[in-house]
């Protein structure tokens, strides 16, 4: 009983100081609603994580290994956010915003040098994505995920068919996703891949190659079918085009 009491508080925490500290610190501040719990939360979690500036963190984000966790000024976690950062950590530059249910899970559990989860500035992550750092994830500036997008930086070994998957170990080679690229709703991105600055991923596609700079590639496995260099613009010209808040405030 003891040894699994251990195992469980050597996944949430670097020590049990550290557990009994970041338990109490989240225990008291995070349920707290509205924009009184994200005033709150911006101070009080300055003792736990390093918070370069003010972010706005709201309710209900569930939080472990927070002294692994670096968030830049003007990062938004929305609510049921999950931050993972065993060892290798979480960095999420200035300005970029998690939506609710997205999960960071450096999943470091074998301590590999490197694991990690770096995002960029002015990044858009969309609700429920999955993001897993066990090979490293690194996200540039300026990129856009839309809803249940998953980038999952292992892959398991599978060569022998009579012992179980699970036992078998796990490759990770990690994954980047450079600068300005737009990854459409429930894109996949298996381990090892690089998609290049500029790019789109179609909605549903599954990236299993790197992809080059400028492509808009789509469907499983996803293939360039055409390069923003070298687009037809009369379509842009007619199509009516919507700005918001964000793009005025930024
Ligand atoms: C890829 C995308 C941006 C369209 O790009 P586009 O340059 O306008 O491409 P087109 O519509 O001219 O399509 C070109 C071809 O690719 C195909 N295609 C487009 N999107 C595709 C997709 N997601 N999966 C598979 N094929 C796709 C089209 O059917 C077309 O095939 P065809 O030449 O055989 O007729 C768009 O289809 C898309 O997937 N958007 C993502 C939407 C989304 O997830 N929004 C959430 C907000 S983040």
């Amino acid at each position: 009983m003891l040894e699994q009491l251990r195992y469980y508080i050597n996944g949430q925490a670097a020590s049990v100081p550290r557990y009994v500290l970041e338990q109490v610190i989240l225990g008291i501040f995070s349920w707290v609603p509205s924009v009184v719990g994200i005033g709150l939360r911006a101070l009080a979690y300055k003792l736990i994580m390093k918070l370069d500036g003010v972010a706005a963190i709201e309710s209900r984000v569930r939080i472990a290994f927070a002294g692994n966790i670096q968030l830049g000024s003007g990062v938004y976690l929305d609510r049921d956010v999950y931050l993972h950062a065993l060892p290798g950590g979480i960095t999420i530059g200035n300005d970029t915003f998690l939506m609710h249910h997205t999960m960071l899970h450096v999943f470091n559990f074998r301590n590999l040098p490197q694991a990690k989860i770096s995002i960029g500035r002015n990044c858009f992550i969309g609700e429920f994505n999955v993001i897993r750092g066990q090979g490293g994830v690194t996200i540039g500036n300026d990129v856009y995920t839309g809803p249940m997008v998953q980038i999952v930086a292992v892959n398991h070994v599978y060569s022998d068919p009579n012992r179980p998957i699970r036992e078998q170990g796990i490759t990770a080679k990690g994954i980047t996703i450079e600068d300005d690229v737009w990854l459409g709703a429930n894109v996949t991105v298996v381990d090892g891949v690089t998609v290049g600055r500029g790019s789109i991923i179609g909605a549903g596609s599954v990236v299993t190659k790197d992809i080059p700079p400028y492509s808009i590639a789509v469907g499983t496995p996803a293939k360039p079918i055409k390069s923003r260099q070298d687009l037809d613009l009369s379509a842009f010209e007619a199509a009516e085009v919507f700005f918001g808040e964000l793009e005025e405030i930024r």
